[in-house]
């Protein structure tokens, strides 16, 4: 292969010059190179392809001469038609509906543009530093594992070692680490719960068993089960702190029955009135993989988070990270190192809290006169119980104000629950007054 992909075949009775105008014509007529992009230097091109330069020359000619390329003097040769239009930038979109709405996302944060410079620094620091020279430790960068661990005992009360910790692509990609190394068996999943958990477990080949999102979980309802994914600082979207009694009782029917339970700890930083409650694993670390992410304080398009699998169950996740070699990208791992060490993260956390409580209180005015808060808010999103008829009244009179209102029953699997789930960190305060507006009138004023 050439720095083009072409592949010339000399035994071919057209000649070379000609075979290489067809692909490169090609190339162009598909849409592979596109206006402006450059093209290698006849020099480089012919001796890539070991071929005599004139070979190159002729076909550069060629295309040049039937308006494909066009030859800038002491610049170089560009392609100067566009065969196939570049897609114009779509705006944000909703999931499978088109249209282009804009999703009242439970899952976008909301990022102050004073945190910008922060971030910058962040980049320009990975792009000054060397990174490893091969492929490095499968469970993360060592020192991002040593600042992990102490924000984790800071923050969530759970006290590990570095060594311990395993950085993740997000909350999924711990989760399917997980899923890899448990026995066999099917998963518990809290309904109504997050549907990309279930989604993981399904691709991974497991059955998932409906748990009730607000009930207790005992022996009863673990028995069998490889695994149970819970939410429970803040079950989403339900909203309800998993109460003490619920945590241990949860606690002993996994020790009861073997299953793992699963702690997604999405968004415990976000209350707005009281500290966050200690994560659940500090409780009972044997028992619980811990799910973390960067999500909910930096872009999500990072792609970053962190497991603590149980004791016995972290040599296997290491052990299948390194077969597998699912390392995480370094100057990802790099730039979280910085963001946590400069404090950029409780920084972006600090004022987020502040503006999705003014939000959420926001959120409250218009929707409390006609329907039941699922629990009190915190995070970037507040659940609101209604008949599904006024939900999808409700839907629908944002849809037509250009926005996407995700309903309660899109999260359910056998719960009955309805409502509507207002995400508000991925839009602007104006965004959000509009959304607002049509949502009341759509309830009826
Ligand atoms: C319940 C829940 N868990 C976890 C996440 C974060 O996922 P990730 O870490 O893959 O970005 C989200 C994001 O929306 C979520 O809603």
């Amino acid at each position: 292969m050439s720095a083009l992909p072409v592949r010339l075949d000399r035994r071919s009775r057209d000649p070379l010059g000609a075979q290489l105008s067809a692909q490169v014509r090609d190339l162009v007529a598909r849409g592979t190179l596109r206006r402006g992009d450059r093209l290698p230097s006849t020099r480089a091109l012919a001796a890539d392809l070991g071929v005599a330069r004139s070979v190159a020359e002729q076909a550069y000619d060629q295309l040049t001469a039937e308006g494909w390329l066009t030859a800038r003097r002491g610049a170089g040769t560009f392609v100067a038609a566009e065969a196939v239009p570049r897609p114009a930038p779509r705006p944000r979109r909703t999931e499978g509906q088109g249209g282009g709405l804009v999703r009242l996302s439970t899952g976008e944060p909301w990022i102050d543009p004073r945190h910008r410079a922060g971030w910058r620094r962040a980049w320009r620091e990975v792009s000054a530093a060397t990174p490893p020279r091969g492929y490095d430790d499968p469970c993360g960068l060592p020192e991002l594992r040593v600042a992990l661990a102490e924000r984790l005992a800071r923050t969530r009360g759970l006290v590990v070692d570095p060594d311990e910790v395993v950085v993740t692509a997000g909350t999924t990609a711990g989760f399917r680490d997980l899923l890899a190394v448990l026995p066999g068996g099917a998963v518990g999943v809290e309904d109504p719960g997050y549907r990309a958990a279930v989604a993981t477990a399904r691709a991974a080949g497991r059955a998932v068993v409906d748990l009730p999102a607000q009930a207790r979980h005992d022996e009863a309802s673990l028995r069998g089960l490889a695994g149970a994914y819970v939410t429970p600082a803040h079950q989403h979207p339900l909203g309800r702190v998993m109460p003490a009694d619920d945590r241990l009782a949860l606690l002993a029917a996994s020790r009861a029955t073997g299953a793992v339970v699963v702690e997604d700890d999405y968004d415990s930083e976000l209350r707005y009135d009281v500290a966050p409650v200690p994560a659940l694993a500090a409780l009972g670390r044997d028992r619980v993989a811990y799910l973390g992410t960067a999500s909910k304080s930096a872009p999500p398009g990072m792609r970053i988070g962190w497991l603590v699998p149980p004791p016995g169950v972290l040599d296997d996740v290491a052990r299948h990270r390194a077969v597998v070699h699912d390392v995480g990208a370094w100057p990802t791992q790099r730039a979280l190192l910085t963001l946590l060490r400069d404090g950029w993260l409780d920084a972006v956390l600090r004022t987020a809290r502040r503006v999705y409580a003014e939000r959420a209180a926001r959120v409250a005015a218009v929707l409390a006169p006609h329907a039941v808060p699922a629990a009190t808010s915190a995070g970037m999103y507040s659940t609101w119980l209604l008949p599904q008829d006024a939900a999808l009244s409700a839907r629908e009179a944002a849809r037509r104000a250009g926005f996407d209102l995700p309903l309660l029953s899109e999260l359910c699997r056998s719960a009955p629950e309805t409502g509507v789930v207002v995400g508000f960190g991925g839009v602007s305060d104006a965004e959000l007054d509009r959304a607002l507006a049509a949502i009341g009138a759509g309830l009826g004023g």
